[in-house]
């Protein structure tokens, strides 16, 4: 399969009155067409600002660096040209809250027709006419009623759905999707992802899911990206990083999830601690503060990304589910306690 998006090296920093903030670090990833890729990580790791990063859209004080390349051609080059058909035809995004992505004094079929007058030229009339299709498409009822509402007039669900249909509008080659049905009911959360499952297929459309549930990536995603304070910490096929993960957080974060195929009553493991701040982080390992398997070396050295096999990396200096990190594991069981302080027991059998 051809590449489709190749992000190398990003960066990106916020000037505070506090200091620096790197709130992305060094993230590489590249996307396969009509792949889905997963990024999953607790608040604050950066999925967001990654997207943003992606789709243009941080604001002037960002200080953005490293490679993006979409179908081979420089999109961080395209902000400098204006690549105003670019963002929002090509590569669209839908945002974890629909509220904030829809005018509320506008209706919503008139928000979708402004969006194909805009990039793709069409008359009012057509314009109109393709709004509702593509809100009957992404499963609106009453379409043509619905075109002539305004969003609060719409349950959550639904505008959520305005929202898909108006990043769908273009045909857009890529659409990320940051925790598209975070603020949507349970119930509905579900037809939103097969919804937008569906369409992908359809359209032979590529999808970053950024999402906090392992659960929806591990349905969802073809490869998922495990972020941590700003940086990818292990990237893999999902069957391969569900399976075989190497990176401590990732193994934590599995752990600390509910799986089908445990007992009901079976108790979990939440990680201990905080992430670190973003300004000054600690020299060495960002996790070696909440890492059972943490040694001294975590506390001095950045672990630096490195290969488990096709297509799977990590960053990590004794990875877990290898000897190595077995051994640095049971040697903090023995002492009850980490390089990095941190108090541990034996691990409760589940
Ligand atoms: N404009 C900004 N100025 C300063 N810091 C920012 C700005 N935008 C984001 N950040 C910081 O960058 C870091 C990463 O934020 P980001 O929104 O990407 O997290 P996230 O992984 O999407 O979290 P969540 O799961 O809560 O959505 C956070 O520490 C955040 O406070
Ligand atoms: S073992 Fe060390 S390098 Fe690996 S995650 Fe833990 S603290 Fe980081
Ligand atoms: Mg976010």
């Amino acid at each position: 399969m051809a590449t489709q998006l190749s992000v190398r090296d990003l960066h990106v920093r916020f000037p505070t009155t506090r200091g620096v903030v790197e709130a992305v670090n060094g993230v590489s990833f590249s996307l396969e067409r009509g792949a889905t890729l997963g990024i999953v990580g607790e608040s604050g790791s950066g999925k967001s600002v990654t997207a943003k990063a992606l789709m243009n859209l941080l604001p002037r004080t960002a200080e953005v660096d490293g490679r993006v390349r979409f179908d081979g051609e420089d999109v961080r080059g395209l902000a400098v040209t204006g690549g105003e058909h670019f963002w929002g035809v090509r590569m669209t995004m839908v945002f974890q809250d629909p509220t904030t992505s829809l005018n509320p004094v506008k209706k919503c079929g008139e928000q979708i027709a402004e969006t194909l007058r805009y990039h793709l030229g069409q008359d009012r009339a057509t314009a109109r006419k393709n709004a509702t299709a593509l809100l009957e498409q992404v499963g609106v009822p009453e379409p043509a009623k619905r075109v002539d509402q305004y969003p609060h007039q719409l349950s959550g669900g639904l505008r959520q759905r305005v929202v898909i249909a108006m990043a769908l509008a273009c045909e857009p080659d890529l659409l990320i999707a940051d925790e598209p049905t975070t603020a949507i009911d349970v119930t509905v959360q579900k037809r939103i992802l097969d919804l937008l499952d569906s369409l992908r297929k359809e359209r032979g459309m590529s999808m970053i899911l950024i999402t906090h549930d392992l659960g929806v990536a591990r349905g969802r995603c073809d490869e998922v990206a495990v972020m941590y304070a700003g940086r990818v910490v292990e990237r893999a096929a999902t069957e391969t990083l569900f399976d075989g993960s190497r990176h401590p957080y990732t193994d934590a974060l599995l752990r600390s999830i509910p799986r089908i195929d445990q007992p009901s009553h079976t108790r979990l493991d939440p990680i201990p601690g905080r992430p670190p701040e973003l300004i000054s982080p600690p020299l060495g390992c960002a996790f070696a503060p909440r890492c059972r398997y943490a040694q001294p070396d975590c506390l001095t050295s950045v672990p630096r990304i490195a290969s488990a096999g096709e297509g799977h990396d990590f960053a990590c200096h004794h990875p877990a589910n290898t000897r190595d990190g077995r051994e640095a594991l049971a040697t903090n069981i023995a002492a009850g306690v980490t390089a990095a302080g941190l108090e541990i027991g034996q691990r409760r059998r589940s």
